[in-house]
C-alpha cells in the first residue's frame, strides 16, 4: 500500500511541497486548504502532470478533513507568511489561531501520523501544536533547520565553487535571526569552513545565512521563499517514509537537552519511519552554547504570547 501525506495549506510552500511529493513519488497526496476549489485546481493540475513525468499517484485537493483520514505524515504550512519589514515572531497571533484549528482536525482523523510544522513562527508553533495535540515529541516535527542548513551550504559552495554535494553545514536554534549557525561544523569533504576560509568571509557566511529567509522577502516584496523550504520540508518527510536514518537538524521538544527545556527548538536529530528517533548531542563551546541560549530567549519572547 502507498503512503498518503496530507499537506494543509496550499499556499506556495504547501503546493511545491506537493510537487516535490509527487516527482519523488513519495506516496499519495492530499492537498487541504480553506479556499474553495483552490486545492482542487492545484491537486488537478499537478496530477495531469503525471503522465509527462511519470508518476502514478492519488493526488486530491479537498476543503474536507475527512480526506485527510490515515495519513502517514501531515505536513502543516497553513497560516500567513511575514511581508517586508516583518520579523517571523510578528505572525504569532494569527498563525496560532489557525494551527489551534488545524491540530485539531488534522489529528482527528489521523491519530497516528507524524505531523511536521512548517508555519512561521516556527518553533513556537511547533510547541504549541505539540501542547494543544497531547502528542509525543517524537511525532511533533519542526522543519527549519535544514532550509537555514541548505542556505548555508548554497553560500559556502557559492564562495569556494565546490559541489553542494561536498559540503555539510550545521545550522541550530531557533528559526529566527538569532539561529546558530556552526561554522565548526560546517565542513567541505569533511574539512571544517574554518580551516578553508578567513574569519571575516566564515562571519559573512553566517550572517547570510541567519538574514537569509528575510534577503528573500525583501526581494519579492509579497510573500517568502518557498522552493527551498518545501524541499527541505520533503527531504524530512522522505527520511521519516523511507525509514533513512537521516541525522537532520529540526525543532523538536526538549527535556534538558542543550540545557534547555520545555521548548522546541532546533537540534540535530535522527529521522526515521518512528519520528525522531534520536536527539543528537554535540559538544559545543562556551561561545556556541551562549548562542544557542540567546536563540532560546527570543523564542521564549514569542512562546510568551501563546495562551496556554
Ligand atoms: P501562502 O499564503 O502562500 O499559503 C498559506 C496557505 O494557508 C493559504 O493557501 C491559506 O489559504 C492557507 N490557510 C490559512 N488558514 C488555513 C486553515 N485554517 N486551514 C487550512 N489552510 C489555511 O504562504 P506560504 O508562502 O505557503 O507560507 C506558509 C507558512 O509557512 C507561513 O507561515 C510562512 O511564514 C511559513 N514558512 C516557514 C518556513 C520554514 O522554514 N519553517 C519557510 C517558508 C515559509
Ligand atoms: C524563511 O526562512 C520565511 O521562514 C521563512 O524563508
Amino acid at each position: 500500500m502507498r503512503n498518503k501525506i496530507t499537506i494543509v495549506g496550499a499556499g506556495f510552500v504547501g503546493a511545491t511541497a506537493a510537487h516535490w511529493c509527487a516527482v519523488k513519488e513519495l506516496g499519495d497526496v492530499v492537498l487541504m486548504d480553506i479556499v474553495e476549489g483552490m486545492p482542487q485546481g492545484k491537486a488537478l493540475d499537478l496530477l495531469q502532470a503525471g503522465p509527462v513525468e511519470g508518476y502514478d499517484l492519488h493526488i486530491v485537493g479537498t476543503n474536507d478533513y475527512k480526506d485527510t483520514a490515515n495519513s502517514d505524515v501531515v505536513v502543516i504550512t497553513a497560516g500567513l507568511p511575514r511581508k517586508p519589514g516583518m520579523t517571523r515572531e510578528d505572525l504569532v497571533s494569527t498563525n496560532a489561531k489557525i494551527i489551534r484549528s488545524v491540530m485539531e482536525n488534522v489529528v482527528a482523523q489521523s491519530p497516528n501520523a507524524i505531523f511536521i510544522l512548517v508555519t512561521n513562527p516556527l518553533d513556537t508553533m511547533t510547541y504549541l501544536a505539540k501542547q494543544i495535540s497531547g502528542l509525543p515529541r517524537e511525532r511533533i516535527i519542526g522543519q527549519a533547520g535544514v532550509l537555514d542548513g541548505a542556505r548555508m551550504r548554497a553560500f559556502i559552495s557559492m564562495e569556494l565553487n565546490v559541489s553542494v554535494e561536498n559540503i555539510h553545514a550545521f545550522v541550530l536554534g531557533g528559526h529566527g535571526d538569532e539561529m546558530v549557525p556552526l561554522a565548526r561544523y560546517s565542513t567541505v569533504a569533511g574539512i571544517p569552513i574554518t580551516e578553508l576560509l578567513p574569519a571575516d568571509r566564515v562571519e559573512a557566511i553566517m550572517d547570510r545565512t541567519r538574514k537569509g529567509g528575510g534577503e528573500i522577502v525583501s526581494l519579492l516584496k509579497q510573500g517568502s521563499a518557498f522552493f527551498a523550504p518545501s524541499a527541505s520540508t520533503i527531504q524530512m518527510v522522505e527520511a521519516i517514509l523511507k525509514d533513512r536514518k537521516m541525522i537532520l537538524p529540526c525543532s523538536v521538544y526538549l527535556e534538558g537537552e542543550y540545557g534547555l527545556s520545555d521548548i522546541c527548538f532546533g537540534v540535530p536529530v535522527k529521522l526515521g519511519r518512528q519520528g525522531v528517533e534520536q536527539i543528537i548531542q554535540i559538544d559545543l563551546t562556551e561561545e556556541e552554547q551562549a548562542a544557542m541560549d540567546k536563540s532560546a530567549a527570543l523564542i521564549r519572547s514569542s512562546m510568551a504570547a501563546l495562551e496556554l
